[in-house]
C-alpha cells in the first residue's frame, strides 16, 4: 500500500509581501546575523523568535576550533530562551542565512536536521504550533506553518 505525506508552504518574494510583525522578525534575524561567530564555514546565520508575551529574541551561530563544539543560529536561541523563559510559547521563529560574501544566487536556508529536531521538541512541549520562516539575504521567504512540515516520521516523546 502506497502512502503519501502532502506538505504545503509559502513563498514570498520579497519583504513587501510580509506583515509588519513579519517584517520585523526578518529584520532582527538580518541584524543578528551580522553579529554571527563563524570564522571557520564563514557562513552566517541569525534568528529571531516571537513568543507569546510579544517579546522578540535573537540568535545566531556561534562556531568553535573544535568544529563541533559550535551551535546554530537557532539552537543558540531556542536554548537560551527556554533557560529563561520555559512557561513562555513561542509563536515564530525567522531564520536567515548564508555565506559572508553573499550572492544574488544563494537560496533560502532551512533548518538543519538537528535544529528542526530541537525546535519540534518544544513545539510537541507547548502543545502549539510554531510559524516556521526562512528566508535568504534578497528577502526572499518560505513559511511553513509547523516543524512537523519539516520532519516526516518525527521522532519524539510518544516512543519513549
Ligand atoms: N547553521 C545554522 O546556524 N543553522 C542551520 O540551521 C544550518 C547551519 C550554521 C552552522 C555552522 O556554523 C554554519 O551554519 C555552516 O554549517
Amino acid at each position: 500500500m502506497k502512502k503519501d505525506f502532502q506538505i504545503s508552504y509559502e513563498y514570498f518574494k520579497n519583504a513587501g509581501e510580509l506583515d509588519d510583525i513579519e517584517k520585523e522578525l526578518l529584520d532582527k534575524a538580518k541584524q543578528a546575523r551580522e553579529n554571527a561567530y563563524s570564522p571557520y564555514s564563514e557562513f552566517s546565520v541569525g534568528c529571531s523568535v516571537l513568543l507569546e508575551n510579544g517579546q522578540i529574541f535573537t540568535g545566531n551561530n556561534q562556531e568553535n576550533a573544535a568544529f563541533p563544539s559550535g551551535l546554530c543560529a537557532e539552537r543558540t536561541a531556542l536554548f537560551w530562551i527556554s533557560a529563561n523563559f520555559p512557561e513562555e510559547k513561542i509563536k515564530k521563529i525567522f531564520v536567515v542565512g548564508g555565506p559572508k560574501e553573499f550572492s544574488e544566487n544563494n537560496p533560502p536556508i532551512p533548518p538543519c536536521g538537528a535544529c528542526r529536531q530541537s525546535l519540534l521538541e518544544y513545539e510537541t512541549k507547548q502543545n502549539e504550533n510554531i510559524d516556521l520562516y526562512f528566508s535568504n539575504m534578497n528577502d526572499e521567504v518560505i513559511k511553513v506553518k509547523s516543524i512537523k512540515d519539516l520532519l516526516p516520521f518525527y521522532f519524539d516523546a510518544t516512543f519513549l
